[in-house]
């Protein structure tokens, strides 16, 4: 069983305002944003800052240049959202930060800028999981979600089904052994030829092609598993393109990126079928940049109908990473009085367990 520990010690105790005020910051990658959440339900503002065109031109994220973009770009960012919420340093409650897993110089620029933030506005710290604060960017829309539910994480680093109990206890029932579904999608697309995110543009550029053209493999592991494997499809559509070079061929590539993402759907589709029916909850949680393909929520959303279980989804700004969910995942912990030492650190490689 895994936990986020809440009602450990903290740094400072409990704010007596009346309202509770959640300043969240984000920094794990390539987007530097920040939130203002009042009460866990109004959103008084979100800001993000984006960096995909600066590294659109590498085809990845490049750390050092993320890093370096994140100490331009974090004060600022506060300070917008800040200004859009209204509000000063002094209204705060506490200030949530993500604090692993992800890039560890990026990390480091939010938790170091954090850090000094609480401190000189004399309110607690509250280190975030981002892994957690992706599933419970659920939250936000719907503060009524009840325990116990299923969480399916498909983002960039990691792809995980999760059974939570309640706050801070959940259990991991399964995980990627290799590639990530995100990393697979932007591995297929860069081999493809597309932009960086590879995700969004494998999704635009399948819309003019055939799923059933190319029958790419779907690893299911053995009969029953949890876990995933995405390394050996990514593999099967590279193959396919070297083979075709090779003979002086070309392949159509909406078709290619139709395939592979309806490959990767049923992946992720069957396997969260096996966790609903192993576990019989009602809710189905969907979190993660992956979490804003369309196939994958459209056949979410038929699969479960049929089984009669509830799919939450956040909307697409929600799924991809922003300050909004680790604002509203430093509510809860600010509710159970789980603050964090000024020790906190940048941890980047941080599990849910
Ligand atoms: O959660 P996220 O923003 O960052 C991580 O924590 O990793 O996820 C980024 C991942 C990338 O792999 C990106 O290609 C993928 O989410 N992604 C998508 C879509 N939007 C983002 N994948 C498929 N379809 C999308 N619409
Ligand atoms: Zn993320």
């Amino acid at each position: 069983m895994g936990g986020i520990g809440y009602g450990r010690e903290g740094n400072v105790m409990k704010s007596q305002k009346s309202e509770i005020v959640i300043l969240g910051i984000e920094t794990s990658c390539d987007e530097t944003s920040a939130a203002v959440l009042v009460n866990g339900t109004e959103l008084r503002s979100h800001v993000i800052s984006s960096q995909i065109v600066t590294h659109q031109r590498y085809g990845g994220v490049v750390p050092e240049i993320a890093s370096r973009e994140h100490c331009l770009h974090i004060q600022p960012v506060v300070q917008q959202a800040l200004d859009e919420a209204k509000l000063g340093f002094s209204d705060l409650s506490a200030i949530a930060v993500t604090y692993g897993p992800g890039l560890v110089g990026s990390l480091l620029v939010g938790v170091s800028g954090a850090k000094a933030m609480a401190y000189a506005a004399g309110v607690p710290l509250i280190g975030i999981n981002h892994l957690e604060g992706h599933i419970y960017a659920n939250f936000l829309q719907h503060p009524d979600l009840e325990f116990p539910f299923l969480a399916l994480l498909v983002s960039g680093g990691h792809t995980h089904l999760i059974l939570f109990e309640a706050h801070g206890q959940y259990q991991v029932l399964g995980h990627t052994l290799d590639d990530a579904a995100g990393e697979a999608l932007d591995k297929v697309a860069r081999t493809l030829g597309l932009k960086y995110p590879g995700g969004p543009e494998i999704q635009k550029v399948a819309k003019e092609g055939d799923a059933q053209a190319f029958k790419f493999p779907r690893a299911m592991l053995e009969k029953n598993s949890l876990d995933f494997s995405f390394s050996g499809m990514k593999s099967a559509v590279l193959n396919t393109l070297n083979s075709a070079h090779m003979r002086g061929g070309t392949l159509n590539v909406p078709d290619l990126a139709a395939s592979f993402q309806q490959a990767v759907v049923d992946v992720l589709v069957q396997k969260a079928m096996r966790a609903i029916k192993r576990t019989g909850v009602k809710t189905l949680l969907l979190a993660g940049g992956v979490a804003a393909n369309t196939l994958l929520r459209e056949t979410l959303e038929q699969e479960l109908a049929v089984r009669n279980v509830r799919l939450v989804c956040p909307p697409p700004i929600f799924c991809t990473d922003n300050g909004a969910m680790i604002a509203i995942t430093g509510y809860y912990h600010y509710l159970a009085g789980d603050f964090s030492p000024w020790t906190l650190n940048a941890d980047p490689g941080l599990s849910l367990t």
